[in-house]
């Protein structure tokens, strides 16, 4: 497999704001770990990113912060670009959408389909803001369920009882931009038959899983589309911001973002090869059936990249002669939170990577991420482990082992590479494990297990720091020179293979530790194999992890716990009520006095309550923040005259008063025990 072509993708990430260390544990440092991994195997590989530049959000902040989208992105382009570079994104190229390149790349392909009867176009009828004075995406349209009475349903679904409807049966639609009321109007959009492609979809990606062994949170997550049946897609939007629809009759609509940013990757690949001076070498990766393609993302992206693109793709290689490659992977990570709560750029919650920069180094939050990256699951950025991490490994570990071999290397060996003796076991061993671990490592990153990488990386430091405690050599430079010598040998050996395999994770300090050494890093499949000249000269030390202090995490902790530093959630504003209209509303104590589970329902729960006398049934959206168990007994404000509900086939005669926290969590108001049901509350 000498030479094989690799294209490696991260998903593109939004240029309307900074990159968060959610984002690196999702789709940057894994992929940046296997791609440099990859490069010391000699692999031809290319690694390509950018900024998707489209889409509504970006319109959203331009609006709010009275500038364009064009300066938005400008913005946030460069800064995430810059503050990757310092991260270590080894990149080959961090493109744009915006680029002429990218517009050509997404019309072609647009076209493409259009001209060989891929796509359908339909008339449809769809909420438009006057006041905004655009049509209202989905999201951005919010009334109550014509069903169940939920009053943030969507414009054509309802999130609580699932019931999917026509736009135009929406009660109180509301614009979420503007507040206004929108009015339904007649447009039409470009419909790609997503459905037509399933049996395809299928059989492709469950041939890639028995080849490459997918992810199972990737491949369940496939499932559950299946199994709700591909539906057509419309690619079409009522924007102007975006790559124009390249049709006549169609100026005022643009490509949906998401249709158009996965082309992204191949669009970057051709400004890449530009770049080159050959601006036809991106076909001999992205055109070519022998080259791996692996598209690193976070659990959010799945189905644009597992599902619609290679959909994409295939209606393009069915019509045209030349054939693109699709992924042979789709290694999605889950999500990292920040100190127990989920990042959220609206909220203000979690620090960016610009932010972390300027207090730590690259290299600790690189391993220390690494080693914790949400595989499997979820997994959590603390400080305190940061701190317990970055100290007890980088420091004590790798960094202790390096400074004690050099300093006898220096003292003892005039810093230079001394002869090996005769080799005792305990030589032996650890050359056995230099000579192993490099093959370990490079196994488990080539599985897309980082983390059990990393974990294996230390560990050789660990056993190189024990060998080094175990031979003694303070004593035995004392009577035996050679048994040193042999000792530091083997050390200055360790060393080299350290950092070699650390590298793809820590390379700032892995290029300090060459340099060190006086050497450059070598192929990483010779590694364990490759000895110093007797003799090889060495450079002086340098301080590779300094401590992280108390003082310096604890004002962190400080300043994340501290409120005014956390954006407040913009004030919802309600229109004044009167006194009477406060009064209508029946408020009363109610004990609840069972409580179940509701089948097939995460957040439902169905409650028994007691108002005075009466009894009545309540579901209650609560069951995230409350186990059922925990309820029966207390004692609650209830809303009591509000008109009943049926919510996944069951009656709700009320409602019961929850606080929702910064997380999400519902807190139930809770009354004073001794106070009777069926007291009213005013
Ligand atoms: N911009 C998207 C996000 O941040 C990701 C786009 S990936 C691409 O979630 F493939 F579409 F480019
Ligand atoms: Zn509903």
């Amino acid at each position: 497999m000498e030479n094989e072509k690799i294209i490696v993708t991260s998903a593109l990430p939004y240029a309307n704001g900074p990159i968060h260390l959610g984002h690196l544990s999702g789709a940057y440092l894994p992929a940046d770990i296997f791609v440099r991994y990859k490069r010391l195997t000699k692999s031809d590989i290319i690694y390509v990113c950018g900024s998707d530049e489209h889409g509504v959000p970006i319109t959203i902040t331009a609006d709010k912060e009275k500038l364009t989208p064009q300066d938005i992105i400008n913005r946030y382009h460069e800064s995430n670009k810059a503050a990757f570079a310092k991260f270590g994104m080894s990149f080959d190229i961090y493109s744009r959408t915006s680029i002429p390149t990218h517009h050509q790349t997404a019309q072609d392909f647009f076209m493409s389909y259009n001209n060989q009867g891929i796509l359908t176009e339909k008339k449809t009828l769809q909420f438009y803001d006057e006041k905004a004075g655009m049509f209202l995406p989905d999201r951005y349209v919010e009334g109550t369920c014509p069903k169940c009475g939920y009053e943030e349903a969507r414009s054509d679904e309802c999130e609580k009882c699932g019931d999917l409807y026509d736009p135009s049966e929406l009660i109180n639609p509301k614009s979420k931009i503007s507040g206004g009321t929108p009015e339904l109007k007649e447009t039409s959009h470009w419909y790609f038959p997503l459905g037509k492609y399933q049996e395809r979809l299928e059989k492709y990606i469950n041939e890639a899983n028995e080849k490459f062994n997918w992810k199972d949170n990737v491949l369940n997550y496939c499932k559950g589309w299946f199994k709700d049946g591909l539906k057509d897609r419309a690619v079409t939007r009522d924007l102007d911001w975006g790559v124009k629809v390249p049709l006549e009759n169609a100026d005022a609509k643009v490509l949906y973002v998401w249709f158009e940013a996965v082309l992204g990757y191949i669009s970057a690949t051709k400004e890449l090869f530009k770049e080159k001076n050959n601006p036809e070498g991106w076909k001999e990766y992205w055109q070519n059936e022998k080259t791996r393609y692996i598209a690193f993302i976070g659990k959010d992206n799945i189905v644009f990249h597992t599902i619609i693109f290679p959909a994409m793709l295939m209606a393009w290689n069915d019509t045209n002669d030349e054939k693109f490659v699709l992924p042979e992977n789709v290694p999605a990570n889950e999500f990292l939170n920040f100190e127990g709560k989920k990042f959220s750029k609206s909220r203000g919650w979690g620090i960016d990577v610009e932010q972390f920069l300027e207090i730590f180094p690259a290299d600790s939050l690189r391993y220390t991420l690494a080693a914790n990256l949400p595989e499997n699951k979820d997994t959590d950025f603390y400080w305190k482990e940061f701190q317990a991490k970055s100290n007890s490994e980088l420091a004590d570990i790798l960094g202790n082992f390096i400074n004690r071999t050099f300093i006898f290397a220096s003292k003892h060996f005039d810093e230079k590479v001394p002869e090996r003796g005769e080799l005792e076991t305990i030589d032996k061993e650890m050359l056995a494990l230099i000579s192993e671990a490099p093959k370990k490592i490079g196994n488990l990153i080539e599985k897309y297990k980082i983390r059990d990488a990393v974990f294996e990386m230390m560990s050789l430091a660990r056993a190189g720091n024990k060998y080094f405690n175990d031979s003694e050599p303070w004593v035995s430079v004392k009577n035996d020179k050679t048994r040193t010598a042999t000792t530091v040998n083997i050390c200055l050996k360790t060393i080299y293979t350290l950092a070699e395999v650390f590298s793809p994770v820590i390379p700032f300090s892995s290029e300090k530790i060459f340099k060190m050494l006086n050497v450059k890093s070598a192929d990483w499949n010779e590694i364990g194999k490759t000895e110093f000249e007797v003799g090889h000269q060495l450079n002086k030390s340098e301080i590779l992890f300094t401590k992280i202090e108390d003082k310096t995490i604890d004002a962190e902790i400080l300043k994340w716990s501290n409120p005014a530093t956390v954006e407040e959630k913009e004030e919802e504003k309600f229109p004044e009520i009167t006194f009477e209209d406060f009064m209508k509303v029946d408020l009363k104590v109610a004990e609840i006095i069972a409580a179940e589970n509701v089948k097939r329902s995460k957040k439902l729960l169905k409650l028994q309550v007691k108002i005075g006398k009466t009894e009545r049934q309540v579901v209650a959206g609560i069951a995230q923040s409350y186990k059922p168990e925990s309820l029966v007994g207390k004692k609650v404000v209830m809303v009591a005259n509000l008109k009943p509900a049926i919510l996944f086939g069951l009656e709700s005669q009320g409602m019961i008063l929850a606080i929702e926290d910064e997380n999400g969590k519902l807190n139930v108001v809770e009354v004073n025990n001794s106070l009777n049901s069926g007291l009213k509350v005013r």
